[in-house]
């Protein structure tokens, strides 16, 4: 028994959880991580990342990211890449994909780029030839929209507006046809502005013959406010033409937590799994570590967290509870 196993019981392809190369040497940690029961794909947080594989333009190195790669596969597990242009995703078990396409987690993403990309003044057709080799990845393009749903102004943006996304896309299809490619986004979990604006993206895209496989829905919550209409706009995406994903799943709290909090935490994690059990199309999920431990959340959100199903002790809680009632 396990979350994987259980996702698999489901009709799902996996589930899994985000990892990052600096907490491989915790070995409690990486005993629960390489079980393959309960997690049947891994994605690196951050070092697939243009800033960890091109930090100089021309010069890769994909040490960290191949290590985790490496791990996946010795454990029989999916790997999850996020390149950073905005946002896709690829699923493979191939290491030989992250050479040929070049990073995991995030192709073109307006964030942890490095600055000779992000100030480069580089001009359009030169910027194209900049991302074609850069992209030989998965989650192709990263959070390109603000949350009213217009596109962020980031360097790709302004450049090149919005071809930017079938450049990566076609770049990333080339560079390993068997790849799975997503755009990757938050706040388009629920209907509202910025859900409507991707789905008229992935629209488009597919009436121009782009290659485009998924969408993921990152899924970063606060207890309490999951958004309402999840289920059905999960169907909306799906009914596109796209598989979903459930990209980076934690659910997060005003600390100190609380019994109320953790059981409320228990019941949002029930919500978000049982929508994604629901929905045919809806292929997995991941959660964004499975441990406090080294959860992102406190050191992004001052003063939250314990937004994940395994405590800091590496000891289940009640959320790991909610999500196997979800499935
Ligand atoms: C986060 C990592 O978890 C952190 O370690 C890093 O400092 C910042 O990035 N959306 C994404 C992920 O697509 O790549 C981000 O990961 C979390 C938000």
């Amino acid at each position: 028994s396990g979350l994987h196993a259980l996702a698999k019981s489901k009709g799902k392809l996996y589930f899994g959880t985000a990892t990052d190369n600096s907490e491989l040497s915790d070995q409690p940690y990486v005993a629960i991580l390489s079980n393959s029961q309960e997690f049947g794909q891994l994605t690196p947080a951050n070092s697939m990342k243009w800033d960890a594989t091109e930090p100089s333009r021309g010069q890769f190195t994909f040490a960290n990211g191949d290590t985790i790669a490496n791990l996946a596969k010795k454990n029989g597990q999916l790997l999850r890449g996020e390149i950073e242009i905005g946002f896709f995703v690829i699923l493979s078990t191939s290491v030989r994909l992250i050479h040929r396409l070049h990073v995991g987690h995030n192709c073109v993403w307006y964030n942890q780029l490095p600055s000779w990309v992000s100030n480069s003044g580089f001009n359009a057709a030169t910027l194209t030839s900049v991302i074609q080799t850069h992209c030989n990845s998965w989650d192709v393009v990263n959070e390109p929209f603000n949350d009213d749903g217009t596109w962020r102004t980031d360097v790709f943006y302004n450049t090149l507006g919005t071809s930017y996304v079938s450049i990566a896309l076609q770049a990333a299809r080339t560079a390993d046809p068997n790849a799975k490619l997503y755009i990757n986004d938050y706040n388009i979990e629920g209907p509202g502005a910025k859900s409507t604006a991707m789905q008229n993206l992935i629209k488009s895209l597919k009436s121009q013959g782009v290659p485009l496989d998924g969408v993921g829905l990152q899924c970063h919550f606060i207890v309490g406010e999951v958004p309402s209409g999840l289920q059905q706009n999960i169907q909306a995406f799906a009914n596109l033409g796209v598989e979903v994903a459930i990209t980076e799943l934690d659910i997060r709290m005003t600390l100190p937590s609380t019994p109320a909090l953790l059981a409320q935490q228990q019941k949002d994690y029930q919500t978000v799994i049982s929508a994604c059990e629901a929905v045919e199309g809806c292929v997995g999920v991941t959660v964004w570590d499975y441990t406090d431990k080294y959860s992102w959340v406190p050191n992004t959100f001052s003063g939250q967290g314990d937004a994940c199903p395994w405590d800091a002790n590496l000891q289940k809680k009640a959320a790991y509870n909610g999500i196997v009632a979800g499935f």
